[in-house]
C-alpha cells in the first residue's frame, strides 16, 4: 500500500477514535485506500473560487496531501497556479518517485464538460500535463456528465463514455493513477459499474442539507463487499464536495445555512471548535472526504485539525437529520411590497427558477402547469423523455405543477414556494399522488408557442427554458401581488 503521508506540526494535536473501517490514523487525519492502493487523507484542500498558488503553498505548509482542482477557470479554479505550487514545493508524485522528496500532494484534476467526447478528453489530459507539469497524474475526473448552455461555450464533440474511454487508456497507459466522475446518481452508477475500468473515485454535493444517502449506501455496501473479500480492488472513494453549503448560495440564499443552524452552532459551541470542523469530523467519520475551499490560512489549518473530539452518537444522528432542506432563517427579500414600481427596479421577488429532473426510470414525465383559476385545467409544459432529461422553467411562488407518465397516470405534484429559494430543483419520482383543491387563483397562464426573447421593455412573455433540445415560454399575467405568504 502506498501512502501520501501526512505530517504538519498542527495536525499532531490528537489521536482519536474513528470508524472502524479508517485504518489507524499516522495523523489525526483518517484515510482510504484506493482501489490503486494508494493512500490519500479524507480531508483535502477544495480549489474553486480563486484558490491560487500562496494559498495553495499555504496548505501543503499547514500539512495538506490532497488538493482538488480542475480544468474550469468560469468556476474558479487556477489549475497552473496549483500545479506551480505543488512543483515548487517538490511535492509531486515524481519528486518522490525519484527520491528528491519523501512526501507527495495527491492533485487531482477535472475536465471541463466542454471537452465531453474521445478526442476532445484526450486532448484535455495533454492540457492537464503541462499545466500541473507532471509526467503523469495521480487523478483525473469527468468534471459533469453532460453539459448545458452558460456552461459550455461550445457544444461538446461527445458524450461522457467517450470520454471514459479516452480516461481508460490513459489509466492503461499510466498516464493517469485513478479515474472517476462527479455528480453520479444510481443510474449512473450502473453504468460506470459495467464499464471495463470502474470509477476510483465519484464526487458528489454532500453537505448536512444534501446527504446523497441512496448513492453513498451503494457505494459502502460495494466497499464492504470488497473488504469483506480482502481486497481494494473495485472500491470506491466517495468525496463530497461543497460541504460548508456553498451550493445553497445558488439556490437562494444569501449565504450559506450551514453556518446559521443552530444544530450545528450548539455542536460546535460544546467542543469550542467552528462548525467546517464539526462538519469535517462528522463527514469522515462515515467515510465521506471533504474537500473544503479556503484561502485562509487559520481556516486552512483548522480544517485539518478537525479530531481533537469525538461527537456521540446523538450529535452524528441529530446531523444526519438535517439532510432534506435547509430550515430556519432565509435571506428572502421583497421591494416596496412586490409593488409595480419595485418590481421594475428590482426584480420580481416571487419569481422562482424551476428545474424539473425526471427520475422515473423508464418512462418518459409530462410536466404540467395547474392553471390557478381553475385546478382541474392542466396545462403541458413540456416533456422528459429520457431519465434524468430536465425541463427548466421561470415560475412563480404559488404555481403548481404535476406530472404524467406515458399513460396520463399522475405520478408527482409540486407547489412552488419562494421561500424554498430562487432557483429549485425538484426530482420527480413515480410518487402517490394527492390531489389538493387550494390553488392561489393570481395567476393566469397560457402556452405561448413563440420563440425569441421578451420583447424590449415588457415582461409579456418571458422565456422559460434554455436546453438545446426544447425552447419553451410561459405568457404570465400577474392579477394580484403579493402572495399572501410572501414575507419579508
Ligand atoms: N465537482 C464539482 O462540480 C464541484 C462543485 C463545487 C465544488 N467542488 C470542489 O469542492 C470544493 C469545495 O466546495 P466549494 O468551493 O463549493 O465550497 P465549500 O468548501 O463548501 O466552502 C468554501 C467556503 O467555506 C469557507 N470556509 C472554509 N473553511 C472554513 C473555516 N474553517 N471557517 C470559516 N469558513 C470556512 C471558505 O472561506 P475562506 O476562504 O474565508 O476560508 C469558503 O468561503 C471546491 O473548491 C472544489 O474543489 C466540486
Amino acid at each position: 500500500m502506498r501512502v501520501v503521508p501526512l505530517i504538519g506540526a498542527a495536525l499532531l494535536k490528537s489521536l482519536c477514535a474513528m470508524a472502524d473501517d479508517v485504518p489507524a490514523p499516522s495523523s489525526p487525519v483518517p484515510t482510504f485506500t484506493l482501489a490503486n492502493n494508494i493512500t490519500i487523507p479524507l480531508v483535502g484542500l477544495g480549489s474553486a473560487s480563486g484558490v491560487g498558488y500562496l494559498h495553495v503553498n499555504s496548505a501543503i505548509n499547514a500539512g495538506y496531501r490532497f488538493i482538488d482542482t480542475a480544468q474550469s477557470a468560469s468556476w474558479g479554479y487556477k489549475e497552473a497556479e496549483v500545479g506551480s505550487a505543488v512543483a515548487d514545493a517538490k511535492m509531486r508524485y515524481e519528486d518522490w518517485k525519484n527520491g528528491d522528496s519523501n512526501e507527495y500532494v495527491f492533485v487531482q484534476t477535472k475536465i471541463h464538460p466542454q471537452d465531453l467526447g474521445y478526442e476532445a478528453t484526450k486532448t484535455a489530459i495533454q492540457l492537464s500535463l503541462e499545466r500541473l507539469h507532471v509526467t503523469s497524474l495521480d487523478s483525473v475526473l469527468l468534471h459533469k456528465p453532460r453539459c448545458w448552455e452558460g456552461v459550455c461555450t461550445k457544444e461538446p464533440e461527445g458524450t461522457w463514455e467517450d470520454s471514459w474511454k479516452a480516461l481508460e487508456e490513459a489509466y492503461d497507459d499510466g498516464l493517469i493513477r485513478s479515474i472517476g466522475i462527479c455528480d453520479v446518481d444510481s443510474r449512473l452508477l450502473d453504468q460506470l459499474l459495467a464499464k471495463r475500468i470502474k470509477p476510483t473515485i465519484i464526487q458528489n454535493w454532500f453537505d448536512p442539507f444534501n446527504q446523497d444517502k441512496q448513492l453513498r449506501e451503494r457505494i459502502a455496501s460495494i466497499n464492504k463487499q470488497q473488504d469483506e473479500k480482502g481486497t481494494v480492488e473495485g472500491k470506491i472513494l466517495y468525496q463530497g464536495y461543497s460541504t460548508m453549503g456553498t451550493q445553497w448560495k445558488m439556490r437562494g440564499y444569501d449565504t450559506s445555512p450551514v453556518f446559521d443552524n443552530y444544530i450545528l452552532k450548539n455542536i460546535a459551541k460544546k467542543y469550542g471548535v467552528s462548525i467546517p470542523q464539526i462538519l469535517i469530523n462528522w463527514a469522515t467519520r462515515q467515510g465521506v472526504m471533504v474537500l473544503p475551499a479556503s484561502t485562509d490560512a487559520s481556516h486552512q489549518e483548522a480544517n485539518l485539525n478537525s479530531f481533537g473530539f469525538v461527537l456521540t452518537d446523538d450529535e452524528i444522528e441529530d446531523i444526519n437529520s438535517l439532510d432534506g432542506h435547509p430550515r430556519g432563517k432565509r435571506k428572502l427579500r421583497t421591494f416596496n411590497n412586490g409593488n409595480e414600481e419595485g418590481i421594475e427596479k428590482h426584480g420580481d421577488p416571487n419569481k422562482v427558477q424551476v428545474h424539473f429532473l425526471n427520475h422515473v426510470p423508464n418512462s418518459p414525465v409530462t410536466v404540467y402547469w395547474v392553471d390557478g383559476s381553475n385546478p382541474d385545467n392542466h396545462l403541458p409544459m413540456g416533456e422528459m423523455k429520457e431519465y434524468r432529461e430536465q425541463v427548466n422553467l421561470e415560475s412563480f411562488h404559488g404555481h403548481e405543477f404535476v406530472f404524467k407518465d406515458n399513460n396520463g397516470k399522475l405520478l408527482h405534484k409540486v407547489s412552488v414556494d419562494r421561500g424554498e429559494g430562487k432557483r429549485q430543483y425538484f426530482e420527480i419520482t413515480d410518487k402517490t399522488y394527492t390531489p389538493t383543491s387550494t390553488v392561489a387563483p393570481h395567476l393566469v397562464a397560457t402556452l405561448c408557442p413563440l420563440e425569441g426573447p421578451s420583447p424590449a421593455g415588457t415582461n409579456e412573455f418571458r422565456r422559460l427554458f434554455c436546453f438545446p433540445n426544447l425552447t419553451l415560454f410561459l405568457h404570465l399575467s400577474r392579477i394580484t401581488l403579493p402572495h399572501p405568504t410572501m414575507v419579508a
